[in-house]
Formats: C-alpha cells, structure tokens, sequence
C-alpha cells in the first residue's frame, strides 16, 4: 500500500532553501525564505524575546497542559494589538503557526458549508495547499499587473463573481506576500461592499504587523474592513514581527454574531482537538511576556522599528538602480519583505546558475534578506539577465 505512493513535487519555497546550502559559492545571496537579516546576513534573536525567554525558564511552574483554547493571555493580547478593541467581541483559538491558523481557519469555511476560496493571484504559493488541504476548491482571482506592479481592482472584485455565498476569499493584510502591494483604506472600504453584496467571508491573513509602515499603520485596512463585514475569519502569525519563526507562533480570530460565538468555539476547539490536540505554549508564552510587560514591550517595538527602517532603506536603494527596462522605482512604495520581479523563469535560472542569486521561480525576492554589501552585485547580475 505505501509502496505505492507517488513522489510529490517539492515546497516552491523550501526547496529554495536547500538549493542555496548545497551551493558551495562563497558569495551566493539567498533571497528565497522570507526571512530577515540584519546588516551581516544574521537573523538575530531579539532582546525581547532573550529577556522573555530569561523570565520564562526563572518562573515557570509547571509543564501540563495550556488547554484547548491555548494561552488565553496571549490570545487577548495579539487581538488588541491587531484590532484593538473590536477583539473583544471576536472568539480565538491559538494556532501553530500563521499556517495552521489559516489552516484551521479554512476547515471552520468547509464546516460551515463552503465550497471555495478565492485567492487574489499571485498569492502565497502555500494558500492553495492549505485550501485543497482543507477539501475547499482554490480559485484564482486576477489581482496584480507584474510587469506594472499596479493592483486591478476592477479585476479583483469582478472575480468574486466565481464564488457563492459564505465561499471565503483570503486578503493579506499587509505587505503582500509575494508583491509587497497592499491595499489603500478606500480599497478596503470598496473590498468589504462588494463582499457584503455577495456574501463572501473575508478571511484576512495577518503576518507581518510591523514591517510595512507601523505596528497600527499595517493593520488599519484590515480595522476598516472588519468593522464593515458581519462575519470574517482572521489568521495571525507572530513569526515575523518577533523574530520567533521556528516558535510556531499563530492565533486564529472570527468575528461572528453573539448567538454564534459558543458554536464557533467549540467547532474550532473539535478540528484543533482532531489534528494537533493542545498547541505548543513557549513561543506564546514569549509574546505574552513581551507584550504585557512594559520595558520589554517598548524593546521589542524599537528593535521592530528597526527593522522596518532597514527594510525601508534596502527598497530605497533598489529603487534608485537602473535595470533596463525594470520598474525598480516601484520597490521603494512597496511593503515588508517581498516584490516581485518581472522576469521569467529562464532569467531566474539565469540568476541562480551563473550568478548565485537565489529568489523563488516566480521571481519573489526577500528584500529583507538582502544585505546592504551585496546590493551592487545583485543590481549588476539583473542587468547581466534583464
Ligand atoms: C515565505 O513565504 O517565504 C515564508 O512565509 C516562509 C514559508 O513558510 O513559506
């Protein structure tokens, strides 16, 4: 029987990674995993999270169980960092991982009778899995003009023709993976009216609070929604903004009405109890420290603010090279940690086999992988290809 299994084709972004380590080349740039770097190519752990990790191992008491909700504390605290007070009224559950957020999220969809997830294209290439995961059929929504790095509205909204009512349709929050374009207030505003018309749920997909233009900023579009749809699924992971990816840290929100709320609970609480049983505490447990404490919570968003600066500065400069015909001017707009490029697979492998630059092959590069050094030669090499 398991002799029989087919072979599977590999992760379009892990297999990215293990391309770059068997690359003996020394000067290699690996802009594959979104995964920031500092100045020297590190990915620090952050003074916050060390000092939280310090208060955890003094004071921790015991080792049982966080129960099926998860770190309730946590829970409050990520909501009101999201959505602020609105959190209150939305039910939560702990996730592994913005992945498993969203996973579980999409099983609540299938739960409650959907059949589709619309998937704004060129999404996060592990949105479709997710959705097949979950027994749900992901459909492709015209979204973005690469080779104008412009988002189509009309396109976006006239593709919710495809799904019926109570079908979900995944919206990034900010700074898109893999476009770095987000969506201005008035697009938001234009997005919850035609999704109340049609009766598709919003499922927002929040991963990276703080690396676009503020911890508030990022999630001001997705308030704005949420305050104009009457249900939405939202799902949240922290391996970004606290530097903790190896944590698996996620939460799943859903704003549903009152009468609803005890069901939904106890529906996300069965699919969890069935996959996973109780989710992982520490990295939770991290945030929670962090986030409730005073000094650490004013460290972290220093060391974020930071972060977003370097990222702001390394658009920067792309955005003042010249490559040929390449709109790089347009990266410094973008968001976060990604853009995408307009070049083909050819010129990918072009990039990767004759200059050691790796990004994904649909040209997705981490800008906040991309050391300062290594900004000319990255430059020179799209030239060599564009
Ligand atoms: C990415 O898109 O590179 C990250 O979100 C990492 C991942 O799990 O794919």
């Amino acid at each position: 029987m398991i002799e029989s299994l087919a072979p599977k084709a590999p992760d379009p972004l892990l297999k990215i990674i293990k391309m770059y380590r068997e690359d003996p080349r020394t000067d290699k740039i690996d802009l594959g995993v979104g995964v920031y770097k500092d100045g020297e190519g590190n990915t620090p752990v952050m003074r916050a999270v060390k000092d939280a990790e310090a208060l955890l191992l003094a004071g921790q008491k015991t080792k049982t169980y966080v129960g099926q909700q998860g770190d309730v504390d946590f829970l409050k605290l990520v909501g009101q960092l999201a959505f602020g007070a609105m959190s209150r009224e939305f039910v939560s559950i702990q996730a592994v991982g913005g992945t498993g957020a969203l996973r579980l999220g999409c099983d609540l969809l299938r739960e409650a009778g959907a059949k589709r997830v619309l998937l704004p294209a060129p999404c996060w290439p592990n949105h479709p899995s997710i959705v097949r995961a979950a027994r749900l059929e992901p459909i492709d929504a015209p979204f973005f003009n690469i080779t104008e790095q412009r988002i189509d509205m009309d396109a976006l909204i006239a593709s919710f023709a495809q799904a019926e009512r109570g079908d979900g349709v995944i919206l990034q929050a900010c700074c898109h993976n893999p476009l770095g374009a987000d969506f201005s207030l008035e697009q938001w505003t234009q997005l919850a009216a035609a999704l109340n018309a049609r009766g598709i749920i919003a499922f927002v997909d929040l991963a990276y609070q703080g690396f676009g233009d503020g911890i508030d900023e990022d999630v001001a579009g997705a308030r704005r929604l949420l305050e104009q749809v009457p249900e939405a699924i939202i799902a949240i992971s922290e391996a970004k903004s606290f530097g903790i990816y190896r944590e698996r840290v996620g939460a799943l929100f859903v704003k549903a009405a009152e009468k609803s709320r005890a069901a939904v609970m106890s529906n996300l609480a069965a699919i969890a109890r069935a996959n996973y049983s109780m989710p992982p505490d520490h990295g939770a447990a991290i945030v929670r420290e962090v986030l409730s404490d005073e000094k650490l919570r004013a460290s972290w968003r220093e060391e974020l603010d930071q972060i977003r600066s370097h990222i702001k500065r390394t658009r920067r400069q792309l955005a003042a090279a010249r490559v040929n015909s390449m709109p790089m001017h347009l990266i410094a707009d973008q968001k976060g940690m990604f853009s995408t490029l307009p070049l083909d697979g050819a010129q990918v492998t072009r990039l990767r086999e004759q200059h050691g630059i790796y990004m994904t092959d649909s040209a997705r590069i981490n800008v906040a992988g991309l050391r300062e050094a290594d900004i000319p030669r990255f430059v020179e090499a799209l030239k060599a290809v564009a």
